[in-house]
């Protein structure tokens, strides 16, 4: 396999809130496995790759925001293994000075440097991108190419995913996870013993997901979304998220990212302050990457005049 199966280390840690009891759960270390393809990229593409070599595609072509997470990981997957990469990103306002962009924008200018070459479309012709005429118009600019969908999720990715939880996690009666496009929740839902509940804290509005996850995951296992920390939707922070993500850093040793896995854990903790976990519960929380993000997120908050996410990604 290009990439190898891997099992992630998981950490206890020990958190003393401002208000109340310290609290100890453990996080498994997805982000890890790999310096760039990251978290739950690394189990997205694991099979998503495999099946691109065996039809024999020399291109990967995905989707994804400016600031994607996958964008990221994609290209730097398709360097190290030889695919040419193509980025089809949301906001045709960002082609009109690609320099510039490149230049202020960590995530494009990380996967330009691994090779990734950009179409930058409107927001109105991105919503379509799923369409045949979409596809088709994609096959004639580019040629022939194994088509990632946005977010990296499809029934491989969910596949490789599933490899997230080992015999080793049973002791644990609560896995948490983030949530985007369902795809990682779904092959962690998969793999979850009768004995376990899922919980996945979406990092978007919206009530779609639950239909998403329904059709990856098998039927039989408990899962629960819990909707209440997404901070006012994609990519929206605010200064006490920030606060808390610096805190927890500073307290574990164990940097989060403001997008997911930061919306995740001020939301487990915020939890158990209503009591919604009692003592004996054993928490295994995934930690997903995402610190490809903190950069260019930095960026809009200084432009925000908020406070920063200490980070040296050195
Ligand atoms: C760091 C991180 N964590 C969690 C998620 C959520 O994963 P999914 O889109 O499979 O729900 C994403 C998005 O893919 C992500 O980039």
């Amino acid at each position: 396999m290009l990439l190898e199966l891997q099992n992630s280390t998981t950490q206890k840690v020990t958190y003393s809130p401002k208000e109340g009891h310290p609290i100890r759960l453990w996080i498994k270390r997805e982000d890890l496995l790999h310096p760039y393809i990251s978290g739950n990229k690394y189990r997205k593409l694991r099979y998503n790759l495999e099946e691109a070599r065996a039809l024999g595609k020399k291109t990967l072509l995905t989707f994804g925001g400016a600031y994607s997470n996958h964008i990221a990981a994609t290209a730097a997957a398709g360097d190290e293994f030889g695919f040419k990469t193509i980025g089809v990103i949301r906001g045709d306002e960002l082609g009109q000075d690609v320099e510039k962009v490149l230049k202020e924008n960590p995530t494009l200018g990380f996967a330009a440097k691994h090779g990734m070459q950009f179409k930058f479309v409107d927001r109105k012709s991105y919503r379509e991108k799923h369409t045949p005429q979409f596809i088709a118009a994609l096959k004639k600019e580019f040629g022939s190419f194994y088509l990632v969908p946005e977010g990296g999720t499809n029934e491989l990715a969910v596949r490789g995913c599933e490899e997230i939880l080992t015999e080793n996690d049973t002791k644990f009666n609560y896995i948490c996870c983030a949530i985007g496009t369902g795809g990682t929740i779904s092959g962690i839902i998969n793999s979850s013993k009768p004995s376990q509940q899922v919980l996945g804290f979406p990092a978007l509005k919206g009530d779609f997901l639950a239909d998403e996850i329904k059709r990856y995951s098998k039927s039989s296992k408990s899962w629960k979304l819990i909707t209440d920390y997404h901070f006012g939707g994609f990519a929206k922070i605010n200064a006490d998220l920030v606060h808390f993500i610096n805190d927890f850093k500073t307290q574990t040793g164990i940097q989060l990212d403001p997008i997911y896995t930061g919306k995740m854990l001020f939301g487990i903790l915020d939890l158990y302050k209503e009591g919604y976990f009692t003592k004996s519960d054993k928490l295994c929380v995934i930690h997903s990457g995402g610190l490809q993000g903190i950069d260019g997120m930095n960026v809009r908050l200084i432009r925000k005049n908020l406070p920063t996410i200490k980070y040296n990604n050195a």
